[in-house]
This record gives C-alpha cells, sequence and structure tokens, in this order.
C-alpha cells in the first residue's frame, strides 16, 4: 500500500482487469493483447484514462509537444503539398494519434498568421481511438477559437495529407524470440501478484512477417512485430483520393531492426522521463513503446498504391524546411533574449541526431508528385 509520500504507480483496476484476461485465455496471453490492454483498455488504459501522459510535465515528450515551430514548419511542407496538388479548394489534414491537439493547434495557427490563401482551404480531421484524448484535444483547439472535425478512424475519399506523429510505435506489438533457429513467441502469464512470460509457437500473422522480410531476429534475440502498423498505412493508402501520407516515427529498416547484435528489441516503457524495460512494472501509468520497422511499412504503403517519394530524418526534414531561421539571433533595440534562448533550446532538441533527431520521416504519395522541400536530403 503506497503511503501518503509515494505516488500511487500502478493501476490496480487495470492490473486485476489484465489477469482476469490472462485467465479467460486459458493462462497465457500474447504480449500483443496484454500491451493494448495497459495502453488501451477501454476505460483503464494508459492512454484512455484521464491523467495527463505526454508533455514536460509527464511522462514523455514529443517533438510537438517542445515547441510550436514544429507545427509551423509542418504548415510550410503542407502548404507545399497543397501547390503541388494544384491548389484545390478543400485541402484535408487529417492527422492521425494527435495526442494532447498541441500540432493541429499549431498548424492552424501557423496557416492563419502566415498563409491565408492555404488556411481558407485547411479542413483539420483530428482521428483519435481516445475519448479522453479526444476531449482534451477539443479543449486544445477550442481554447483557441479553432475549428476541426474528430473521427475515432479514417475518413474516406481525403485530398490533401494523412499525418501522424509517434503513432506507429504505440501500437501494440507481439514479442518473439528465436530459439534454435525457430520462432517463438512471447506470452504472459500469471506469476504470483505480477506476471509472468511463456514462449509458445508464433501466431500466423507474425511468423508471415517474417516471411515476407525473408529474415528472422538474431539467435537468442528478442524482438517486437508490429502488425497493425503496415495494415494502418495500406488503410491510408485506401483513405487517400489524392495527396500524401507522411509518417513520422521512431524506427530502422528491418534489417537494422532485427539485427543479430540487437539482443533485447527495442521495448521500452516511460514513467515521468524515466526510460525503463520492464513492461509489467507501472501498469496502466507508464507507456510502452517499440520502434517502427520502415521496411514493411514502406513496402505495406506501395502494395496499397503509393509511391514512396522518400525517407529521411526529422533533423533533415526540418532543417530543409528553414528551422534554422529560428536559430537567428534576433535584431531590434530591445530582442527578447529569453525568449530567442528558449527556442534556440526547443530546436536544438528537435534536430539533435542523438535525440528527437533521428525519428524518421516517411513520404507516400497517390496521384500527387514532389519535390517536397522536407525531402531536399533523402535516403530514398
Ligand atoms: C504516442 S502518442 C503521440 C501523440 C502525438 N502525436 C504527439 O506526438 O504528441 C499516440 C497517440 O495515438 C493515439 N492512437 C493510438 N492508436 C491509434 C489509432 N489506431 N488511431 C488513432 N489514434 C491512435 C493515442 O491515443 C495517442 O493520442
Amino acid at each position: 500500500m503506497p503511503t501518503e509520500f509515494e505516488p500511487v504507480t500502478e493501476n490496480t483496476a487495470l492490473k486485476a482487469a489484465i489477469a482476469s484476461a490472462v485467465d479467460d485465455a486459458g493462462g497465457a496471453l500474447p504480449f500483443r493483447d496484454f500491451m493494448d490492454l495497459a495502453l488501451y483498455h477501454p476505460t483503464l488504459g494508459y492512454y484512455t484514462s484521464t491523467r495527463d501522459v505526454i508533455g514536460r510535465a509527464a511522462d514523455y515528450v514529443t517533438s510537438p509537444e517542445l515547441t510550436p515551430l514544429f507545427g509551423a514548419m509542418l504548415g510550410r511542407q503542407l502548404r507545399e503539398m497543397w501547390e503541388r496538388l494544384d491548389r484545390p479548394d478543400r485541402f484535408d489534414a487529417v492527422e492521425a494519434g494527435p495526442g494532447t491537439g498541441v500540432l493541429a493547434r499549431d498548424v492552424l495557427a501557423w496557416a492563419a498568421r502566415t498563409a491565408p490563401d492555404f488556411a481558407a482551404t485547411l479542413r483539420y480531421t483530428l482521428v483519435e481511438t481516445s475519448p479522453a484524448l479526444t476531449e482534451r484535444q477539443k479543449t486544445t483547439l477550442t481554447a483557441e477559437g479553432f475549428e476541426a472535425k474528430w473521427r475515432d478512424g479514417l475518413p474516406s475519399g481525403v485530398t490533401g495529407c494523412i499525418f501522424s506523429n509517434e503513432l506507429l510505435d504505440a501500437m501494440p506489438v507481439h514479442r518473439v524470440a528465436v530459439e534454435d533457429g525457430a520462432l517463438r513467441e512471447i506470452y504472459v502469464t500469471r506469476d504470483g501478484d505480477g506476471f509472468g512470460e511463456e514462449l509458445r509457437d508464433p501466431h500466423p500473422d507474425v511468423a508471415a512477417y517474417f516471411d515476407a522480410l525473408a529474415l528472422l531476429p538474431g539467435e537468442g534475440c528478442h524482438a517486437e512485430v508490429n502488425v497493425e502498423a503496415p495494415r494502418w498505412i495500406a488503410a491510408a493508402a485506401g483513405a487517400l483520393d489524392r495527396g500524401y501520407v507522411l509518417t513520422f516515427d521512431y524506427g530502422y529498416s528491418a534489417s537494422d531492426l532485427y539485427a543479430g547484435w540487437r539482443a533485447d528489441g527495442t521495448l521500452l516503457c516511460f514513467y515521468r522521463h524515466n526510460p525503463s524495460a520492464d513492461p509489467y512494472a507501472r501498469i496502466g501509468r507508464q507507456d510502452i513503446t517499440s520502434h517502427v520497422d520502415f521496411t514493411t511499412i514502406r513496402r505495406s504503403g506501395e502494395d496499397a498504391g503509393l509511391q514512396t517519394l522518400g525517407l529521411t530524418t526529422q533533423a533533415e526534414f526540418l532543417t530543409s524546411l528553414g528551422i534554422g531561421e529560428a536559430l537567428q539571433p534576433p535584431g531590434g533595440e530591445r530582442p527578447d533574449m529569453e525568449e530567442y534562448f528558449a527556442r534556440r533550446r526547443a530546436v536544438t532538441e528537435l534536430i539533435d541526431p542523438g535525440g528527437l533527431g533521428r525519428v524518421k520521416v516517411l513520404v507516400q504519395a497517390k496521384a500527387a508528385a514532389g519535390p517536397l522541400t522536407g525531402l531536399s536530403v533523402t535516403d530514398a
């Protein structure tokens, strides 16, 4: 029992619900289902409860939470996409997994301030599965008088851009281990008051995933398999009539993600900015995330009719779009140096090659073309 000085660091009702799910499954639940409940249980999950989870004062910081400059740079890129599409009367900006809604607020504010021609055509839709976060996003936007639509799934007939930041890395993943050259899947069991693990045969989707890649993680390695992310990209391709799918996420190519030296995979948990590798601690109170396989994501989009325009890093993407301008010291008689230094710190964090700057940016298109300024430096 925590004392009044100790924070409550697990959600006991959620832990009990997961324990029941393990029992109902006959004593062992695929890790994917454990993670799905831990993050997205209809009312008790990490993302579905009303606790603050994203931001400086919460568990982890994302790029849009750091500074409105991220939204301004995205706004620049969206405006250029609008031009590449020959300035349609209506440009759909569809943001999936919008967290607290600050990115929507910052894109809409940038457009209203600096690109009124584009702003007049902009229709912003937020796609969010968590009712609690939907309410939070509505508060963020209505406080500033911005209009948007909300949906719990992707819309259809989109002309514009479907984009996401750290959506795919928040999807529930299967976990696997390779033993004596054979692929095994990690199942969650009950162990006293907590949870344990056992290995079983892999789900057919997981085996098919590695068959498609024609590789396996290294002998003795643990790894994560996100079968939902490629399905989501294929759904985004289907939702698009004309335009772009823009994906910001932590990740690697499949050969890097499943390299023989990566013994413990990439699963990481965050509680109050402290990383941990234990998904069974602080249930419902910590984020659980894993890096994305960009080889499979990219291929899935292409199989669903998208053309890959480029894959780059956030550092390159934002630098190409001109975020360096914000590093220029202010002129004038009484420059606000405090504001300048705060901005400089935020930009440095956004493009830090060891931190947020290494987030990957994948741009795919349907009936739309480049060149796009954000992709001036690209790997693909
Ligand atoms: C890691 S947070 C990122 C939030 C925000 N994009 C940011 O960068 O601060 C993941 C977000 O995706 C939402 N989410 C998870 N799965 C989703 C899905 N299938 N469709 C839409 N939103 C989803 C979560 O509820 C949450 O808002």
